[in-house]
């Protein structure tokens, strides 16, 4: 199985977990209504949510937003399912595409004014990297943003093994991790281990500037505390096709 297929597997398997229609976890009170309050102040017209899921962020932002068309993609169908039972149940006009958001050829060049990504782009295998951040700007107007929702690459690498040591010689690599829900449910997460240079030099080199970046948070019960509960803080950035 490729990494992709892992990747579909994990979000099929486990996409009931993830169906929600208010906040569950630590995400949902930080950076997600972050980066909704950030699309409602862009106020586009034409959006695409990267890694949507099923449908959270999608829904927050077509709720903001109900004058514009609202995109989203995913590459897990049984997520993509619930989102579109939901679409049915309560129209909003939201459009779902299954693939893989690091092709986007479906889709024309300056086809949108902003995208979108929450918790999503951690799951780009480095060497496709440059190349997605490139496809995203093409799919871009001029001028046009990327909000991305990401969680902090150092803070995570020194809550999970106690110090900055292996941090740039483990880049590549895959991680998988648990987050606990506010009902205390845990659920596996993976990342791909970039650190932030990497990360910030790779949106730079496919044409991004990075126009905003805030931190949310601070890291909960770092690496040795008794509390199994542990938390990164999230960054969220603002880029501009510039
Ligand atoms: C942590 S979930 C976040 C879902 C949604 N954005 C949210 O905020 O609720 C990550 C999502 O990214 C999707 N994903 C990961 N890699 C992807 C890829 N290459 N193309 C499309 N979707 C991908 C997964 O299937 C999953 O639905």
């Amino acid at each position: 199985m490729t990494l992709y297929e892992d990747i579909q597997a994990l979000y099929n398997r486990d996409s009931h977990l993830w169906d929600r229609n208010k906040p569950k976890s630590r995400s949902d009170f930080l950076i997600r209504p972050a980066m909704v309050d950030m699309m409602l102040h862009l106020n586009s017209k034409n959006i695409l949510d990267l890694g949507c899921g099923e449908g959270y962020v999608t829904r927050l932002i077509a709720n903001a937003l109900p004058k514009s068309e609202i995109h989203g993609i995913d590459i897990s169908d049984k997520m993509l399912s619930i989102a579109k039972r939901k679409e049915e149940k309560n129209q909003q006009g939201i459009i779902y595409h299954h693939g893989n958001m690091i092709d986007l050829s479906r889709f024309e060049d300056a086809t949108f004014d902003t995208l979108s990504a929450a918790l999503s782009t951690h799951y780009i295998p480095l060497k496709h990297e440059v190349n997605f951040y490139k496809e995203a700007s093409r799919v871009l107007k001029q001028g046009g943003y990327f909000i991305i929702g990401a969680i902090s690459l150092e803070a995570l690498w020194n809550i999970n093994t106690g110090s900055m040591k292996g941090y740039k010689e483990n880049e590549g690599k895959l991680f998988k991790n648990k987050i606990e829900r506010i009902s205390g449910k845990k659920q596996e997460v993976w990342h791909i281990h970039k650190t932030t240079e990497t990360l910030e030099k790779h949106m730079q080199e496919a044409g991004f500037t990075i126009i905003e970046k805030a931190k949310l948070g601070e890291p909960i019960n770092p690496y040795n505390e008794t509390s199994p509960i542990k938390g990164a803080p999230y960054v969220l950035y603002v880029l501009q096709k510039t």
